[in-house]
């Protein structure tokens, strides 16, 4: 299921879906903020309609509130708005803590809820969380590259220590940044990429292919004009 969707926009979501191009979508309160998202209602009414739209395709909806009970609630009530909802759930606090592990591991395993757990910057993050019975494992990568170190490398490393051990966890590298980081990223071993509405945009229309349509269509044009005269 190489490419995800990064998008909380329905008309974006719904285009890329039509061409038949994208297995899932990513979302964010970053995202749904830039897209004009309002309220906790607003949450809800989004992500059902991204839901049904893409349905049976997986949505990843992330939780509001650091507190780990608060966060299993919230995560159990995504999951009554649409069958094909994970909830995101972020690999520690803001300040380092630890129990948001302890809450992947019992949504998975008691609550039989597909989490995607979320802002890791390295392999080890995601490995825990991996063992911690993830589903998804999402690296940022555009992220790690901003750091200074080669994402690559990081993927590379995740696939084989998750391969080998048999981890069933699917790692979606994010944060990206530009379009080569899709067709990169995949290639290092990542599962899938969340891709910016943006970035599929420009890894799919490419200037020498407008020209060269633009010749077919003229020659076409010609052709039909000889054949009628
Ligand atoms: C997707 O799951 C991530 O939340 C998203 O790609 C993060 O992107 P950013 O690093 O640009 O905020």
């Amino acid at each position: 299921m190489p490419i995800f969707i990064d998008s909380s926009n329905p008309v974006e979501i719904e285009r890329y879906h039509r061409m038949g191009i994208i297995r899932g979508v990513t979302t964010n309160p970053t995202i749904m903020l830039k897209d004009g998202v309002a309220g906790r209602a607003g949450i809800e009414a989004r992500s059902r309609e991204i839901a049904r739209l893409v349905a049976p395709l997986p949505v990843s909806v992330e939780v509001t509130t650091n507190d780990p009970s608060a966060a299993v609630e919230q995560a159990r009530s995504f999951t009554e708005w649409g069958e094909n909802i994970n909830v995101k759930i972020t690999i520690h606090g803001p300040c380092g803590e630890t129990e948001n592990v302890q809450v992947i591991h019992e949504l998975e395993t008691v609550h039989n809820i597909r989490v995607n757990a979320t802002a890791m910057m390295s392999a080890q993050q995601c490995l825990l969380a991996a063992m911690a019975g993830a589903s998804y494992v999402s690296l940022f990568c555009g992220r790690v590259n901003n750091m200074g170190y080669d994402s690559r490398e990081e993927i590379a490393r995740l696939r084989r220590v998750l391969d080998g051990f048999g981890l069933k966890a699917q790692i979606i590298a994010a944060s990206t940044r530009e379009v080569l980081n899709v067709i990169d990223w995949l290639d290092a071993g990542a599962h899938i990429v969340t891709v910016l509405p943006s970035l599929l945009q420009g890894m799919l229309v490419h200037p020498y292919t407008k020209e060269t349509v633009q010749m077919f269509l003229g020659d076409a044009a010609r052709v039909e004009a000889s054949l009628n005269r």
